[in-house]
C-alpha cells in the first residue's frame, strides 16, 4: 500500500500523485480548456504531480502535438484562476502533452491509444497507470468505454481508472444502461463518476462544519429545523451551449446531480469513518430516503421556468428561444424548483426546497437552514418587527464563500426593539489562502485512488429516481413559456410553491 493510499491517509494530508498518464477524450472541448488543463497545470505548480506524468488528448480535430501544446498554453494562461502562470514550468509540463486525432467509433483509434500509452510509458515513466477522462458528448461515453475494453485498455500493468463527466445518463433507464455498458469492461472501483460540486471546498466544508463541531448536531433535525432552501442561481445564460442545454434543462443539468448531492451532504447521517465507502454509503442512504413524488403531487411540488428577453447586469439579453442552436418553440426549463421530503426519523416533515436557474439577478449558491422560531415570544409590541424572524444559518458555496448565522438582537436604546444581526465567517478573511478549484481536487483524488468525492452508481440511480416523476410530468405539459424575464428571480409559481407550506424564498 503506498503512502498515498486513502486508507493510509484518511485525512488527505500527503496528497501527491503516483506516476500516471491521463487520457482525455474531448480534448478540444471547453471543459478541457477551461477546467481540466488549468487544474492539471496547477497540480504541477503545487508540486503534487509525480515526475512520471503525461497527458494524451484525443478529439476529432486534426492537430499535431505542438498545435495541442500551443492551444493548451493559451487556455491555461487564460483560464488559470487566481494563480500565476510560470512559462518555465509550462515548458517542462508541455513536454508531457501529446495528441491523437480520431473518431471514438473507430476501433483503429484505440489501437493508436494503446501504442501511444506504450511510448509514453517508456519515455515518461508513467508506471503503466492510466486515468481515462470522458469529456465528450455524453452520448459517446458508452461507446468509448466499450472501445477501451475491446482493445484491452481497461486492464494493464498498472491501475486503470475512468472518470465519466456528467450527465451520467439523461434519465433513470439510460443511466442504468450506461452503467451496464461501462461495467462490462471496468469494475465499480475503477469508475469515477464526477460531480464537480462535491469537489468544491465549501461543499467539503459542510462535512467539516457538521461533523467537526459538537454544537450543531443536536439542532440538526426536525425538532429545530423548519425547512431548508438550497439555491444555485446563475447570472449567465446558456453561453453558446444552447444545443446541449436544450436537451438537458435546469432540472437535469443542476438538480439531479449537483444540488441533490449538496442536499445529501447537508442531510446525511455522520459516517463511522472518513473512508470513501463509509461516506458514500451515508450519502446514498439519504438519497434513497428522498420521497418519490406521485404524478398527482408534481404540480404542487415542482416548478419549471424558461427565461424570456430581459436585462442582465444593465444590458438587454434575448430570451432562451432566441439563443443560437435553440428551437424557437423549445419547452426546455432554464429554471427549476422542487420541494423534496426526506422520509427518515431525522427529517420527517421538513421540506428541502431547491431552485436553480439561468439569467437570475446574481450568481449565488447557498444553503439556508431556517430554524424554527422561539416557541413563545415575550417581545410582542409592534416596535419589535424583528421578533418573527427565524434564526437562519447560511452556508455560502460561492461567491463570498463563508457561513453566517442570523439572529435578533436588542437595538441599543431605552426601548426593547429587536433587529436582525449576523455573525459571519468568511474564508478569504479567515485563511487568506487560495482554495483549490473543484477539478484540481477531484483530479488529484482520482489519480490517488480516493473516490470519496465521486458518486457511485447507487447514488446516481437514487437521484435520477427522485427527479424522474418530475421529468415525466413535465414531458406531458404544454407550458406557456417564457414565464420569467431574464434578470428576475424566476416564475411566480415558484413563490406559490413555497407559500403552500407557509414559506417564502429568501433573497440571497
Ligand atoms: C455545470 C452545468 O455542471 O455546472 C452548467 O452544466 C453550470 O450549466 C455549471 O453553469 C455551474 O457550475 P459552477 O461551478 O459555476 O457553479
Amino acid at each position: 500500500m503506498s503512502v498515498n493510499s486513502p486508507l493510509q491517509d484518511p485525512l488527505r494530508f500527503h496528497r501527491k500523485t503516483p506516476p500516471c498518464a491521463v487520457v482525455i477524450f474531448g480534448a478540444n472541448g471547453d471543459l478541457t480548456k477551461r477546467k481540466l488543463m488549468p487544474a492539471l497545470y496547477r497540480l504541477a505548480y503545487e508540486g503534487r504531480l509525480a515526475p512520471g506524468f503525461a497527458v494524451i488528448g484525443i478529439s476529432r480535430t486534426p492537430m499535431s502535438d505542438d498545435d495541442f501544446r500551443a492551444r493548451m498554453h493559451d487556455s491555461v494562461s487564460r483560464f488559470l484562476e487566481d494563480s500565476p502562470f510560470d512559462e518555465d514550468l509550462w515548458r517542462s509540463f508541455a513536454q508531457g502533452l501529446f495528441y491523437l486525432t480520431g473518431d471514438v467509433g473507430d476501433a483503429a483509434l484505440y489501437k493508436k491509444i494503446g501504442e501511444s500509452l506504450g511510448g509514453v510509458d517508456e519515455e515518461h515513466a508513467t508506471a503503466g497507470n492510466v486515468l481515462f477522462y470522458l469529456s465528450t458528448q455524453p452520448s459517446q461515453y458508452g461507446e468509448i468505454a466499450e472501445g477501451l475494453g475491446a482493445a484491452g485498455l481497461a486492464k494493464g500493468a498498472g491501475w486503470r481508472r475512468i472518470i465519466v463527466e456528467k450527465p451520467f445518463g439523461h434519465d433513470l433507464p439510460s443511466a442504468r444502461d450506461l452503467n451496464t455498458r461501462i461495467q462490462a469492461h471496468f469494475a465499480e472501483e475503477q469508475i469515477y463518476r464526477i460531480d464537480h460540486y462535491l469537489g468544491k471546498e465549501t461543499v467539503q466544508n459542510i462535512m467539516a462544519f457538521r461533523f467537526g463541531n459538537g454544537i450543531f448536531e443536536p439542532l440538526w433535525n426536525r425538532r429545530y429545523i423548519d425547512h431548508v432552501q438550497i439555491t444555485a442561481a446563475e447570472s449567465i445564460g446558456v453561453e453558446g451551449r444552447g444545443a446541449y442545454y436544450q436537451e438537458a434543462g435546469a432540472l437535469r443539468d443542476m438538480i439531479q446531480n449537483h444540488l441533490l448531492q449538496v442536499m445529501a451532504t447537508i442531510a446525511m447521517e455522520p459516517s463511522a469513518t472518513f473512508s470513501s465507502d463509509a461516506v458514500r454509503d451515508e450519502r446514498a442512504k439519504l438519497l434513497r430516503s428522498v420521497r418519490i413524488l406521485k404524478p398527482e403531487e408534481v404540480a404542487d411540488n415542482a416548478v419549471a421556468g424558461q427565461y424570456g428577453p430581459g436585462r442582465v447586469a444593465g444590458g438587454a439579453v434575448v430570451g432562451f428561444r432566441q439563443e443560437p442552436g435553440v428551437n424557437p418553440e423549445s419547452t426546455t426549463d432554464t429554471y427549476a424548483a422542487a420541494t423534496f421530503l426526506v422520509d427518515n426519523w431525522r427529517w420527517a416533515g421538513v421540506p428541502f426546497y431547491i431552485r436553480t436557474g439561468k439569467y437570475l439577478p446574481k450568481r449565488v449558491s447557498e444553503i439556508a437552514i431556517h430554524f424554527k422560531s422561539a416557541p413563545l415570544s415575550v417581545f410582542r409590541s409592534s416596535e419589535t418587527p424583528g421578533e418573527s424572524l427565524p434564526n437562519l444559518l447560511i452556508l455560502r458555496i460561492q461567491p463570498e464563500e463563508g457561513i453566517s448565522l442570523k439572529f435578533v438582537s436588542k437595538r441599543p436604546g431605552a426601548g426593547m426593539t429587536l433587529r436582525p444581526v449576523s455573525m459571519d465567517f468568511n474564508y478569504g478573511a479567515s485563511f487568506g489562502e487560495r482554495s483549490p478549484s473543484a477539478y484540481e481536487t477531484l483530479l488529484l483524488d482520482a489519480i490517488i485512488g480516493d473516490a470519496t468525492l465521486y458518486t457511485r452508481q447507487d447514488m446516481v440511480e437514487a437521484s435520477w429516481s427522485a427527479v424522474q416523476p418530475i421529468m415525466d410530468y413535465w414531458a406531458a405539459q404544454k407550458f406557456s413559456f417564457p414565464n420569467y424575464a431574464a434578470g428576475t428571480w424566476g416564475p411566480t409559481a415558484s413563490d406559490a410553491m413555497l407559500a403552500r407550506r407557509g414559506h417564502v424564498w429568501r433573497t440571497p
